[in-house]
């Protein structure tokens, strides 16, 4: 009954988002709702990259804000976390792509687009793992093999099972990426405090999470649109992949 009622309060996150996030990410939310299915080469999220809309850290003569150790295991665990989901969220499509397409041809470049997206934000944090050290998660064949059976059983259940899989990984992943990007925030209003500002890596990463946050809650409104809410049976479905999508999340952080 609780579960149930959660639910279907995290699947207004729909009509929620713009209370949500407007907070965090103004801008970039406005341009999301326009944003059009764009299918060319993964997206790289580094602030200074030349394709990144962003701009160049600016040198600061402000002392830079040094991380504590439970900060830095905060951050380590949030990588893992993050590319061990990216690695299932390319898997799902791949796995779900062909039975959607097949019924729906209309689709594929919206599940292109989708793919396209968490293969760049895989890319991103193969990157990002590697650069700062971290140790991907030791559940990685685990998850490979939970997230191909996951998109595999729920493309072939149809397009609306398929998109509820979506809708349901979204709400988690979009939720957890939020969490990150609002600890990272707290950090700099902890930093101005004393006078401080975070340094240009944690700036480029607290970018990288709120442009991720962003396209994953995208692809949790593409789902919806194309009738996530249709599946049948919807609530157990759905729900049993948020539990699962919680446990991957709580057990990555550690193992
Ligand atoms: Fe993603
Ligand atoms: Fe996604």
């Amino acid at each position: 009954m609780n579960t149930t009622l959660t639910l279907r309060q995290c699947s207004r996150v729909h009509s929620l988002r713009p209370a949500v996030l407007d907070f965090l990410a103004p801008s970039t939310l406005r341009h999301s709702a326009s944003r059009q299915y764009n299918s060319s080469a993964p997206k790289q999220f580094l602030a200074w990259d030349q394709n990144s809309s962003e701009k160049p850290p600016t040198n600061s003569s402000k002392p830079k804000y040094v991380l504590n150790q439970q900060q830095r295991e905060f951050l380590d665990s949030a990588l893992r976390v993050n590319q061990a989901g990216e690695l299932a969220a390319t898997l799902i499509y791949t796995a779900q792509t062909p039975h959607v397409v097949r019924s729906h041809p209309h689709l594929r470049p919206l599940m292109k687009h989708m793919y396209d997206q968490e293969a760049g934000h895989f890319s991103t944090f193969n990157r990002m793992i590697a650069k700062h050290r971290v140790r991907p998660t030791a559940m990685y064949p685990v998850w490979q093999a939970a997230a191909t059976f996951l998109g595999w059983s729920t493309g072939a259940m149809g397009r609306e099972a398929a998109m509820a899989c979506t809708e349901a990984v979204e709400t988690e992943i979009g939720s957890h990426y939020n969490e990150q990007v609002r600890e990272i925030l707290s950090w700099e209003a902890d930093a101005a405090s004393r006078g401080e500002e975070l340094d240009d890596e944690l700036k480029e990463m607290l970018t990288t999470f709120r442009t991720i946050r962003d396209e994953e809650l995208e692809h949790l409104d593409h789902a919806v649109e194309n009738d996530a809410k249709e599946a049948r049976p919807y609530d157990p479905l759905v729900n049993a992949i948020r539990l699962g999508c919680k446990a991957a999340i709580r057990i990555s952080e550690k193992v």
